[in-house]
């Protein structure tokens, strides 16, 4: 596990240019099954099984886009003005380091504030990428990069960017080697641009037309900006009650805790005021479908240095496995 979310966590892919993941990710399950396509917007779609009369069609979603920075601007001194690829919150950029995708790197600095110890808003940040002009300067209008920071280990548990959500691809991938004599056609999708709404679930839900669907992803674990929030690290994936685009199906939140009881994996109820995930979309297309989600807890979510417990990864990956090996009876 450790070498896995290394490897995916130190790759760069922010949405909408997921194809470098992609290929990590293909690498890792191609042995898994002799049914894998791409998307046209670009999501890796995996199917284990058959649809049989005792088993349904099980869309399981783990996004594999991460947040990053898009070139806007270029000065004449040769700082580079930028936008946001997903969420960005300003308090984490100065001091940190990006990559592009053509491998320049730049570091995230900020015009002089009238006060040195408020935060300063992303418009009046720069990245600096060594360039002394406009003319020498190694990244242009609409280059993408992402957080450039390498996976560590911290105690039982690791720290790294893109933990968002390629910890959630790393549970979907061990589950799937956990996957035996299972009655029901699984559709794994790693999807693409998650954090710029879910454009990906969306496409591969309509084509593939579950019964069910399950998103994984992370869920913040500490009372950030003021939202009060009992999820704990280390305390156990979190069946999601509801977030801010979401209300689970009620019978798949009691399968789910059902199934973590009667396997004595330790779980936790999330009810989420931020953000949401691709079970959002996934539950209303086209004619809707019963659906629900496991998140991982994570601290300073959307920062270049993201922690999760992998006792929670291991837990995540008990429990999805157990509901997706058995029969389903909601209730
Ligand atoms: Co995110
Ligand atoms: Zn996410």
């Amino acid at each position: 596990m450790i070498s896995l979310l290394k490897k995916l966590t130190e790759t760069a892919s922010p949405s909408g240019y997921e194809s470098g993941i992609r290929e990590v990710i293909r690498a890792e399950i191609k042995s898994l099954s002799t049914n894998i396509k791409v998307d046209a917007l670009g999501s890796l779609i995996v199917t284990m099984g058959k649809k049989t009369d005792k088993g349904l069609r099980i869309m399981v979603a783990a996004h594999m886009d991460e947040i990053g920075v898009i070139v806007s601007h270029v000065e004449k001194s040769g700082l580079v003005r930028f936008s946001n690829l997903g969420t960005l919150f300003p308090q984490y950029l100065p001091g940190s380091r990006v990559v592009f995708l053509n491998g320049v790197h730049g570091v995230i600095n900020h015009d002089l504030p009238d006060d040195l110890h408020k935060v300063v808003t992303q418009d009046k940040q720069f990245i600096d990428v060594g360039a002394s002009s406009d003319k020498d300067c190694p990244v242009k209008i609409g280059d993408v990069g992402v957080f450039d920071r390498s996976f560590v280990e911290l105690g039982k548990r690791v720290t790294a960017k893109s933990l968002d959500d390629r910890v959630s691809c790393a549970v979907m991938i061990e589950s799937m080697k956990k996957i035996k004599n299972s009655p029901h056609e699984l559709v794994f999708v790693f999807s693409t641009q998650e954090e710029v709404q879910s454009k990906g679930a969306t496409t591969a839900a309509y084509e593939i037309e579950p019964d069910l669907a399950i998103a994984l992803d992370v869920t913040p674990s500490l009372d950030i900006y003021g939202i009060k929030m009992q999820v704990d690290l280390g305390k156990g994936p979190a069946i999601k009650v509801r977030d801010v685009g979401m209300l689970s199906d009620p019978r798949l939140v009691r399968w789910m805790e059902e199934t973590a009881n009667k396997n004595k994996i330790p779980y936790q109820l999330e009810v989420l005021d931020l953000g949401t995930t691709d079970a959002k979309v996934m539950q209303i297309s086209k004619a809707g479908m019963p659906t629900g989600a496991l998140s991982i807890p994570c601290r300073y979510v959307h920062s270049p240095s993201e922690v999760v417990d992998l006792d929670d990864v291991q837990g995540t990956v008990d429990l999805l496995s157990a509901l997706l090996n058995n029969p389903i009876f909601l209730k």
